[in-house]
C-alpha cells in the first residue's frame, strides 16, 4: 500500500532502503508486470528528488521499447547500442552520465535532462529484460549511492517481469 513519498530528508542509504521496502510492498502481491512497473516509476519519480523522468524500456524484438514511465512523452524505440539506454542494455552494465551533453550518442527525449542513469534489468539466468532509466535536470545528479539504491530497485522489478 502507498504510504506517501519517501522522505528526502533521510540520509541517502536509509532513503534508498526505505524506497526498496516500498517497492517490495507495491509489487509483492501483484503478478502484472505493467502495473508493477507503472507503480515503481511513479514511486521513484515522486520520491527521488530533482528528477524530470523515470521509467522503463523493455527488450522486445531485439530493441528497447518504451514501458511505463513518469515525465514527458519519450522516444518509443531505441536500438541496442544507441543512446545511453541502448549502450547500457548492450553492455549489461550500469551507465551513469554526469553531463548528457558530453555523451556523444545521447538521445534527447526531454531537453530538460542534464544527467542520466540507466540500470539494466536481467533475468536470474542473465538474459536482458530491459532497463530502468532515470533523468535529472541537474548536472552530475547521480552518485554511487544513487546507483546502488536504484540498482536494487531495478533488480526487484526485474525479478517480477
Ligand atoms: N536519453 C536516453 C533516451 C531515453 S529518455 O532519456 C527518456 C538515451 O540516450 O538513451
Amino acid at each position: 500500500m502507498w504510504r506517501g513519498a519517501v522522505s528526502s530528508d533521510l540520509p541517502k542509504a536509509e532513503f534508498y532502503a526505505e524506497l526498496a521496502t516500498q517497492v517490495e510492498g507495491l509489487i509483492a502481491e501483484e503478478p502484472d508486470s505493467i502495473a508493477n512497473m507503472a507503480n515503481c516509476a511513479a514511486l521513484i519519480f515522486h520520491s527521488v528528488p530533482r528528477l524530470n523522468w523515470a521509467g522503463f524500456y523493455l527488450l522486445k524484438g531485439g530493441e528497447l521499447v518504451l514501458g511505463p514511465f513518469q515525465g514527458a512523452p519519450a522516444c518509443i524505440r531505441i536500438p541496442l547500442g544507441s543512446g545511453v539506454c541502448g549502450k547500457a542494455a548492450q553492455d549489461r552494465a550500469v551507465l551513469r552520465v554526469a553531463d548528457v551533453t558530453k555523451f556523444p550518442d545521447h538521445i534527447a527525449c526531454d531537453t530538460a535532462s542534464r544527467s542520466e542513469i540507466v540500470l539494466p534489468m536481467t533475468s536470474a539466468d542473465s538474459f536482458l529484460l530491459g532497463v530502468l532509466d532515470v533523468d535529472s535536470p541537474e548536472v552530475n545528479r547521480f552518485d554511487e549511492q544513487d546507483e546502488a539504491g536504484l540498482r536494487k530497485i531495478a533488480q526487484l522489478v526485474a525479478a517480477k517481469l
